[in-house]
């Protein structure tokens, strides 16, 4: 993969590079790295590539033609252009496989307000955050873009399955590791690991995954249950007539899912605005929680993220690609998973 750095700072990137797992990907021709300097496609003496923004307000943005030039000196018929910004897609590890594929990146880092949105919308394909806060500049994003990717390019890494191994590959965090010694201070390591019965020590790793998965990411554990999960499901978008849910005898439970869901009370009966299925809640103890994939109108879902982030109830909104999910759990114990109905 050849992989180009569009940015102010070239002497941003000289360190890691030079080191480690990147450095050996360089001489095993896995990989290429080139650093464009935007500056150098400044039209002035003065080598500007930012201007006041229209509007007023603090800070410069970067100009549209230099970045554009510089984007066209290196664009191939094969090139994929990512634009690294805090306004993007939030990175994850099926997106760094994703991007694995790809035969040239060419990576856009922006600096001070950010970048001419109309050179975005020209040029780039994605836009994609490292995280839910801001940095200085692109450069650090777009590092830990190119080492996240670089994993998931067989030849990378010393053994093909070790970059498969780790956290979110399964949907899970990566279970606890132990090595030598034996004992360090009052601790010492876990009997099964140190018994040779592989499929033991298979299944223990697999249930503490499970465990530090739901204690720590409550939001990619409820992913993990809609995905891999044996547990009931029921499939909402449209395919059922009815559907019952126990909601016990508290009516809290009934007031939760008439002001946030917005379920209408017509004899004894909710009736979910879902398309051709109504939910039913059942008074008493008989059933078992339930995990529901549900398919909603986008305003729908629009309206129950903004009732649940009011009524400080605990969500996750997650994106992948072009699909998105709300995760929460209803006080009756039931787990939800909606998604946006894509029109057309
Ligand atoms: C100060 S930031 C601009 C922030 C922008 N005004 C905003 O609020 O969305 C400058 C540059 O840093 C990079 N950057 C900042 N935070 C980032 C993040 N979380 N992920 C990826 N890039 C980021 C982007 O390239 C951005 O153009």
């Amino acid at each position: 993969m050849d992989i180009e750095i569009l940015s102010l700072f070239p002497d941003y990137f000289k360190g890691p590079f030079e080191e480690s797992i990147l450095k050996r990907a360089q001489e095993k021709q896995l990989l290429s790295f080139r650093h464009v300097n935007l500056r150098n496609f400044a039209f002035d003496r003065a080598k500007r590539v930012d201007d006041r923004p229209y509007g007023g307000g603090p800070g410069m943005v970067l100009k549209p033609e230099p970045v554009a030039r510089a984007i066209g000196s290196v664009r191939r018929s094969d090139s994929h252009v990512v634009y690294l910004s805090p306004q993007g897609r939030v990175l994850t590890a099926g997106k760094c496989q994703e991007l694995a594929q790809k035969s040239h990146l060419i990576l856009l880092c922006g600096h001070y307000e950010g970048v001419d949105e109309r050179v975005l919308e020209e040029e780039v394909d994605e836009e994609i955050s490292i995280g839910d806060y801001v940095l200085t500049n692109g450069g650090l994003a777009a590092l830990v873009l190119i080492d996240s990717v670089a994993r998931f390019i067989p030849g990378v890494l010393g053994h093909e399955e070790a970059a498969l191994q780790d956290s979110f590959q399964e949907g899970l965090l990566d279970c606890p590791h132990y090595t030598r010694p034996e004992r360090f201070g009052q601790r010492g390591v876990p009997e099964v690991l140190r018994e040779g019965n592989h499929a033991k020590v298979a299944a223990w790793r697999k249930a503490k995954a499970v465990e530090k998965t739901k204690r720590v990411r409550p939001d990619l554990y409820l992913r993990y249950l809609a995905e891999k999960g044996e547990e009931t499901r029921k499939f909402l978008s449209g395919s059922l007539k009815e559907i019952a849910l126990s909601c016990g005898n508290d009516s809290s439970v009934r007031a939760f899912y008439r002001k946030i869901l917005g379920f209408e009370e017509r004899e004894e009966r909710l009736h979910a605005p879902f398309i051709g299925t109504s939910l039913v809640l059942i008074e008493g103890e008989n059933t078992s929680p339930t995990f529901l994939v549900v398919e909603v109108e986008k305003e729908i879902f629009a309206t129950w993220v903004r009732r649940l982030r009011r009524a400080q109830i605990d969500y996750y909104v997650t994106s992948e690609g072009s699909d998105t999910y709300l995760t929460f759990c209803d006080p009756a114990g039931h787990r939800w998973q909606v998604s946006p109905k894509i029109e057309g």
